[in-house]
């Protein structure tokens, strides 16, 4: 493998270019020449594929977003699309390619190196937190942070004024943020894509809150749960408790952006610096992750097969528990 190319696609998360400042300088500490494809898989299609140096990445590891910007990208499901993006990267000889994204940008991968029998590498890289084979995804720690602060300082506003808030926020069909939020905030109850709660119980449980004297309460609702967005059940729970003046926060985008913590710095370094040893070792189809400390790779195949979040339902109850 002499010739790299590395990408970002589907949602950004936080450390994405702490990770790609990683493979770039790792590939060149070891004498590759090094690529970067802009806005992910329509970037490969477009040819807007540039020659990188260890001053492209100058001053970008605390930075939010990315730098090779990032796109969802139809046109590279298509097998006309694809073969646009393998002539591209053939004519620059590039014959190993780092992604980092999420399930989506995983599937296109696996179906290029599949189809083309080009080296791939997959850097698990979203808020979600939702890919089999490494306990965390690059971006995920930054988003619960910035969550929490926005969390706590809606509990200031709802204590002030006694009210009930339904705090929307992302995972599409993951609620793991919505869970480690929910605890790490002390949100009264949390509404999950894993896992029913009717609405009768999240009442039962907002009517106990007012018996204990709770001032206020917080609502934590996973965008993928079964009763819709957060205005929708605001509305259906106003119209069987009136208790509390009652207000939604959709959390939204703001979620994904920021400077990355301490934590995405260090792990979007170390997946960006495994990923170009892996890929110049001959390793293909593979995802680098973090297990348990030490860095793992999984087929692309499994950690998109078993991609699933699995709810912990210890966790669950000790939300339960902990917010009487
Ligand atoms: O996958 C990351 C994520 O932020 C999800 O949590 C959310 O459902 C989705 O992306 C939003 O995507 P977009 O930015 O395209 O609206």
């Amino acid at each position: 493998i002499r010739n790299i190319a590395v990408l970002t696609s589907g949602g950004d998360a936080p450390g994405m270019n702490a990770c790609i400042r990683a493979v770039v300088r790792t590939g060149i500490y070891h004498g590759r020449n090094m690529f970067g494809v802009m806005q992910g898989y329509q970037g490969l299609i477009d040819n807007n594929i540039n020659e990188m140096t260890a001053r492209s990445v100058s001053n970008i590891l605390h930075m939010g977003g990315t730098v090779l910007k990032t796109a969802r990208c139809l046109a590279f499901k298509e097998d006309a699309g694809m073969e646009i993006a393998f002539k591209n990267l053939q004519d620059r000889h590039i014959d190993g390619l780092i992604v980092i994204g999420g399930d989506g940008t995983f599937t296109g991968a696996k179906r290029f190196g599949e189809k083309y029998g080009i080296n791939v590498i997959g850097i698990p890289g979203t808020i979600d937190n939702d890919l089999y084979g490494s306990d965390f995804t690059l971006g995920y720690d930054t988003a619960v942070n910035t969550i929490i602060d926005a969390i706590d300082k809606i509990r200031d506003t709802a204590d002030s004024h006694d009210r009930l808030f339904f705090i929307e926020v992302m995972g599409r069909d993951s609620g793991c943020l919505a869970l480690r939020t929910a605890i790490a905030s002390g949100a009264e109850a949390v509404l999950l894509p894993e896992k029913e709660t009717s609405l009768k119980q999240l009442i039962t449980k907002l009517k106990s809150g007012v018996t204990t004297k709770k001032s206020s309460s917080i609502v934590i609702v996973s965008e993928g749960n079964k009763y819709g967005g957060a205005y929708d059940i605001a509305k259906s729970v106003k119209r069987k408790f009136t208790h509390y003046d009652t207000k939604v926060t959709i959390l939204g985008h703001l979620q994904r952006g920021g400077s990355p913590s301490g934590f995405d710095r260090i792990l979007g370094s170390r997946l960006g610096y495994a990923a170009v040893n892996a890929i110049i070792k001959g390793e293909s189809m593979q995802m680098v992750g973090l297990r348990g400390n030490e860095i793992k790779l999984t087929s692309l195949e499994e950690a998109l097969h078993a991609h699933n979040y699995k709810l912990e339902d210890d966790l669950l109850e000790m939300t339960h528990v902990l917010s009487i």
